[in-house]
């Protein structure tokens, strides 16, 4: 799998999500920011929203889950059909478990790390991960600025799954932009969540293109295969 790019519509017109993931007709998914209020403070939307959005669009489906819980929550998301889950190891009671529940319903199985969590403790757990997700802001809110103390996580994260050879996907979540895009392409990031710089945009179908072009050019030294 080369670079994807999935735009968070986070910050898109809330009242008209059927059209606003129509201007994005050239991204690979759309990223949907699920927040409880509890495990963030801040508060979106849930499951009757993703399923009505999942009748409208064709783009698959790539649910964040910032929640509590999500041993309890995340598995109905798969269910309904989200092409690929992803839960906070900060909130789960047993990630390996969660992880199996969400690939036994079809859908990728998605970890995330907050940027103060690091990479080392899961090393083994990459194995049952379709995706890793490195936060690259504190989560929460759209429009923050990119925190670049990620990005060694980001290469150390790479690295690991290079040294065991896993097909895990590394996703990059929070002010990616056509001036950071680069450096996470670089540290060995695969797949850009970008939510502000697409939204934002005149024409955010456009700007999927211009940062799926700007990641592609990047040559990424520790980034064997995929
Ligand atoms: C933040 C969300 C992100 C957010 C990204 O907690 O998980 O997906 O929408 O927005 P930008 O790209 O504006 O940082
Ligand atoms: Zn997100």
């Amino acid at each position: 799998m080369g670079i994807q790019i999935t735009p968070s519509i986070l910050n898109a017109d809330l009242s008209d999500l059927a059209g606003e993931v129509r201007r994005i007709g050239s991204a690979d998914w759309v990223h949907v920011d699920v927040m409880d209020n509890h495990f963030v403070p801040n508060l979106t939307l849930g499951l009757p929203v993703i399923e009505s959005l999942a009748k409208s669009t064709q783009l698959p489906m790539d649910a964040h889950l910032m929640i509590e819980d999500p041993d309890r929550w995340a598995p109905a998301y798969a269910e309904a059909g989200c092409g690929s889950v992803t839960f906070h190891v900060e909130a789960a009671a047993a990630p390996v478990r969660l992880a199996r529940e969400i690939r036994a319903q079809g859908a990728r199985a998605s970890m995330a790390l907050k940027p103060a969590t690091p990479i080392e403790p899961y090393e083994d757990l990459l194995a049952e991960l379709d995706m890793l997700l490195i936060m690259t802001v504190e989560p929460g809110f759209g429009g923050q600025k990119f925190l670049d103390l990620c990005l060694p996580k980001i290469r150390r994260a790479r690295a690991m799954m290079d040294k065991h050879g896993v097909e895990t996907w590394l996703q990059i979540d929070g002010g990616v932009s056509l001036e950071t895009i680069e450096r996470c392409a670089e540290a060995g990031a695969d797949v850009f969540v970008a939510g502000s710089a697409v939204y934002s945009a005149d024409d955010p179908d456009a700007m999927v293109n211009e940062l799926r072009a700007k990641a592609e050019a990047v040559s990424a030294p520790t980034h064997v295969g995929h």
